[in-house]
């Protein structure tokens, strides 16, 4: 399985042939490494419905015929929107397509999309191709990262370390040792002035303190797992 991040906290999962987008925000993403016109999509994953993460998701689907999986209310709003292969599950809810699947898990943070709907944020662990991705969404830290770390053995976390909007570089080594996963890549950071960090301290703290190997991927590099 390859993962290329895509910037910001967007991310694309390649798997024999199968590509699975998780919060694909390129249009107006200033470390977009790829355009909405030219991705590949079978699915589209979403832990949450700001802008940043919601992006450019129906364009893509529209063109792409890709399925879309979102917690229940931002489903009605994207059916609305047109899409017809939308799957509508709610924390705790695991949906299996033919390549693997998804399931929703809580985030600390708030979220409403562009258009008003209000929604409840979460996090991702997507199983593909026999590996388990945690993307965590946009959180601060909490208890239960633990609980999760416990319940799946993660092979990679995506965990925000930006700050302000999530947890910041500090919070997320001890995100990072909750977690355990085996592999942790860092995002959503230095994509605004706010969330500007410094991602080799991080890595340096994650692999001091935890048993974690942190990748740290530039918009566009792939990792294989
Ligand atoms: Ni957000
Ligand atoms: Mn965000």
């Amino acid at each position: 399985m390859e993962i290329r991040f895509l910037g910001h906290a967007a991310f694309e999962l390649e798997h024999d042939g199968v590509t699975v987008l998780i919060d694909p925000f390129l249009t107006g993403n200033p470390k977009a490494a790829a355009g909405a016109e030219e991705v590949a999509a079978d699915a589209i994953l979403l832990t949450h419905g700001h802008g940043d993460h919601l992006g450019d998701t129906v364009a893509i689907a529209k063109r792409t015929g890709a399925s879309v999986l979102a917690i229940v209310e931002i489903a009605e709003e994207l059916r609305g929107d047109g899409l017809e292969n939308v799957h509508d599950p709610n924390l705790g809810g695991t949906v299996s397509f033919a390549w693997g699947s998804a399931k929703l898990v809580p985030a600390w943070h708030t979220s409403t999309t562009p258009k008003g709907t209000v929604n409840t944020p979460a996090g991702l662990i997507v199983e593909i191709g026999g590996s388990i991705v945690y993307h965590l969404g946009d959180t601060s830290l909490f208890g239960d990262l633990e609980l999760i770390g416990r319940r799946h053995a993660i092979d990679v976390a995506l965990i925000p370390i930006g700050g302000h909007y999530t947890m910041d570089r500090h919070d997320a080594v001890e995100a990072a040792r909750m977690i355990g996963a085996r592999q942790v890549i860092p995002c959503h950071y230095d994509t605004f002035p706010p969330i500007v960090t410094d991602v080799r301290a991080f890595a340096a703290d994650v692999e001091n303190s935890t048993a974690s190997e942190v990748i740290v991927l530039a918009p566009g590099e792939r990792h294989t797992v």
